[in-house]
């Protein structure tokens, strides 16, 4: 598939026309092992004075033309409006989910929010993904409620919820139905992106979500995170982008501010408090 061409991907989202996937050229794949998108590139141009262009993230792929993700496990971190979810929402749209989160198959819409970003970019595929999901912690909320929604219309069809446990998630606390999600519903062999899954988990449930991470890992998965949880982004091996207004810039887990900031409050909040509330 040429870039530059409008998709099936997109199918169910009224007027799309834009993002595209391109197959990785023989000999650079290297086959399942779980990475499915080997890069995000920007092939075409942005709309004239958006503010998408000012975005970190953006910014970057103006100058470099393409982001690689050369391991299964990717994460962008950075301070809040550098351009995280924007630019996952934008992979995930040229990929072909619902922009407010589901599989593919979702296609419902409760505001159109999302930006044009998807539209400007090429996503460079090394394989097909037999599995995927777009998890935005934002919007679980209205996932849950199409969830219901579909299984309330008569249909010979099996409830749909039967795939995420059987429990509606509208019955579940934020971070059950957030976890009860990736563990029935993520199979493996997929692509998932994650708009900051910690949101709704406490510290156990992040830890107990990093383990499930990995065994969809080890079952040849890829995922593409935004995160703030220095936690999750512990990942062993995992590449991070961290977005930052001078660029984007690949760090270790130990060089991340998150890191940093997180354990100097740790090793003394009376301290770090004090200097917050101006006390020294
Ligand atoms: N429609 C819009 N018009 C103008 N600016 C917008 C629009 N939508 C988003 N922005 C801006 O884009 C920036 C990036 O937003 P984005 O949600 O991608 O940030 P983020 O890195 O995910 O932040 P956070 O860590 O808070 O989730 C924000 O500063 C936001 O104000
Ligand atoms: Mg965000």
């Amino acid at each position: 598939m040429r870039a530059g061409t409008c998709l099936e991907v997109g199918k169910g989202l009224p007027g799309f026309c834009g993002g595209s996937i391109i197959k990785e050229k023989a000999g650079e794949g290297k086959g399942m092992d779980g990475n499915y998108i080997s890069a995000v590139q920007l092939t075409r141009p942005l709309p004239e004075g958006s503010y998408l262009r000012g975005l970190p993230a953006v910014r970057y792929l103006l100058e470099n033309r393409e982001l690689r993700f050369p391991k299964p496990v990717t994460f962008f971190v950075g301070e809040n409006g550098t351009g995280k979810s924007t630019l996952l929402e934008g992979i995930a749209v040229a990929y072909g989910f619902n922009p407010e989160g589901g599989t593919r198959n979702f296609t419902f819409s409760t505001r159109a929010t999302h930006s044009e970003l998807y539209r400007s970019l090429t996503l460079v595929r090394r394989a097909y993904a037999s599995d995927g999901f777009f998890l935005r912690a934002e919007s679980l909320y209205n996932l849950a409620s199409n969830i219901d929604d579909m299984d309330g219309a008569p249909s010979p069809a099996p409830r749909v919820v039967d795939s995420y446990g059987g429990v509606s998630l509208h019955r579940q606390s934020h971070g059950e139905s957030f976890l009860a999600v990736v563990r029935n519903r993520f199979g493996g062999n997929g692509l998932y992106l994650l708009d900051e899954p910690e949101a709704a988990l406490s510290p156990a449930s992040q830890m107990a979500l990093l383990a499930a991470l990995h065994r969809l890992v080890e079952k040849n998965s890829q995922f593409i995170v935004a995160t703030h949880s220095p936690i999750l982004m512990a990942y062993p091996g995992a590449r991070i982008y961290e977005l930052t207004p001078d660029g984007v810039h690949t760090v270790d887990y130990r060089e991340t501010e998150h890191y940093q900031l997180t354990r100097r409050f740790l090793e003394n909040p009376e301290k770090m408090t004090r200097i917050l509330f101006g006390e020294t």
